[in-house]
């Protein structure tokens, strides 16, 4: 579950994205961690981009089946910017950095404001299920403890 998280957005490096570049975001990670001996990450991968939770028949499917490693993957995604946020901060900082107009665009004009509020209400059921899974409310979520000297490793290197 850890390196799935760390690894999530892998498909983003420039030096990744070229090589996956047909795939979409996630499914790109998958691919290219399976190529480089790690094909057992994908599964806890794929689902984690937002634009997933637009597409209500995919997401339908994969709520269904979802491991927990993958939910968790999900979820974080959906908590986690640069510190621990909640889902409503996030989804304010996703909606502040790409305007309705961007949103369009990148999701091919499906962001409608019902597109946004089913969006919303799966990204909510994905908070229920994990939080009920793994016994802990969403006001409760902290980095573990070891993120705080990794990242300040990873910034001093
Ligand atoms: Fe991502």
């Amino acid at each position: 579950m850890e390196a799935a998280a760390l690894l999530h957005d892998i498909d983003k490096l420039p030096a990744v994205r070229p090589t996956v570049a047909a795939l979409a975001h996630g499914a790109g990670s998958a691919e290219w961690l399976a190529w480089h001996g790690y094909p057992e990450l994908g599964d806890a991968i794929i689902g984690h981009p937002v634009t997933r939770l637009a597409d209500g028949p995919w997401f339908d499917r994969w709520f269904e089946g979802a491991s927990i490693e993958a939910l968790v993957v999900a979820y974080a995604d959906k908590r986690a910017g640069q510190k621990v946020e909640s889902m409503a901060e996030r989804f304010a900082s996703w909606e502040h950095r790409y305007p309705p107009e961007v949103r369009a665009e990148k999701a091919r004009g499906s962001w409608t404001p019902e597109t946004l509020t089913a969006v919303r209400q799966r990204a909510e059921a994905l908070e229920a299920r994990v939080c009920e899974l793994v016994g802990v409310a969403p006001a409760d979520i902290r980095r573990l403890e070891w993120t705080g000297r990794a990242l300040r490793f990873a910034r001093e290197t």
